[in-house]
């Protein structure tokens, strides 16, 4: 169990910038389910984000973009059913607000209201200014995402690390503090130099959520099905598995087809 765990009740956005303010790291960690959300609640995440990884994980499609705000929102609302403590953020898919800041808002307020999430997420910098005001407006706390942002990789080509040359750099740097003072409460960075990320979150008072993006932030995010091995095709250099859970599981359900067809499942004590 963690410290923060014992001192926070409930995680809220001032809870996150309070961390920042102590230098208490934030954990972040992704689920898309009730019994995923239940665990990870249960261990102390401060964070968990609905992400649009979903779009990967659960369906299998190869990138972040075909999912959509309703698959979004069953998403969201499954893992709100099992929450105590954490903050729980959804990801605004790709489509559902780059459009016009009318729009971002609409799909914000349909996250907030039908599924119960705390926040919402969005991918950009200047580009999405109008529409992170829109929706801080309405009252929804933002979290911006910079750096490798999987929405736009067709536009990127690649998922190598971001802003290693000195224009990108400046950009980002541009672009976080516009998003500190615009009102987001966090920014997610992603695959960027360390001592880029270190230089951004020293300069903002807002805490900034790294992966692939060093040690030098105020927390770190997975994808939870990465970090617990349950996945094993996705091998990138910041990311630590504590479990193999991909052998785990095929073993356990080889062993179980082996049983049945051997008839050695139920045995005596496991049936009525
Ligand atoms: O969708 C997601 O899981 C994310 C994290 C990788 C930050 O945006």
């Amino acid at each position: 169990m963690s410290t923060a765990k014992k001192e926070y009740k409930r995680i809220t956005i001032k809870t996150l910038v309070d961390m920042k303010k102590k230098g208490e790291k934030i954990s972040m960690l992704t689920a898309y389910d009730y019994t995923m959300a239940k665990i990870v609640d249960g261990s102390g995440i401060d964070v968990i984000l609905v992400g649009d990884s979903a779009s990967n994980v659960m369906a299998g499609h190869e990138t972040t973009l075909p999912i959509t705000l309703d698959q979004m929102i069953y998403h969201a609302s499954s893992v709100i059913r099992a929450i105590d403590r954490s903050l729980v953020v959804v990801d605004l898919p790709f489509g559902s607000y780059q459009s016009d800041p009318k729009e971002a808002l609409r799909s914000a307020i349909r996250i907030m209201k039908e599924s119960g999430a705390h926040a919402v997420k969005m991918e950009g910098g200047k580009e999405i200014k109008e529409s992170i005001k829109r929706i801080l407006n309405a009252g929804i706390p933002v979290m911006g995402h910079l750096g490798l942002t999987p929405q736009s990789i067709y536009k990127f080509g690649t998922y190598t690390v971001r802003a290693k040359e000195e224009q990108e750099a400046a950009q980002l740097v541009e672009d976080a503090l516009l998003l500190e003072k615009t009102g987001c409460f966090a920014i997610v960075m992603e695959k960027i130099p360390a001592k880029l990320a270190q230089s951004i979150a020293e300069k903002l008072t807002i805490p900034v959520i790294g992966i692939g993006a060093g040690s030098g932030v105020d927390g770190q995010v997975l994808v939870t099905h990465d970090m617990i091995g349950m996945t094993h095709e996705f091998n990138p250099r910041f990311l630590r598995r504590y479990l193999d859970l991909y052998s785990e599981m095929t073993k356990a359900f080889s062993q179980y087809s082996t049983d049945v067809k051997r008839g050695d499942f139920p045995n005596e004590s496991e049936q009525y």
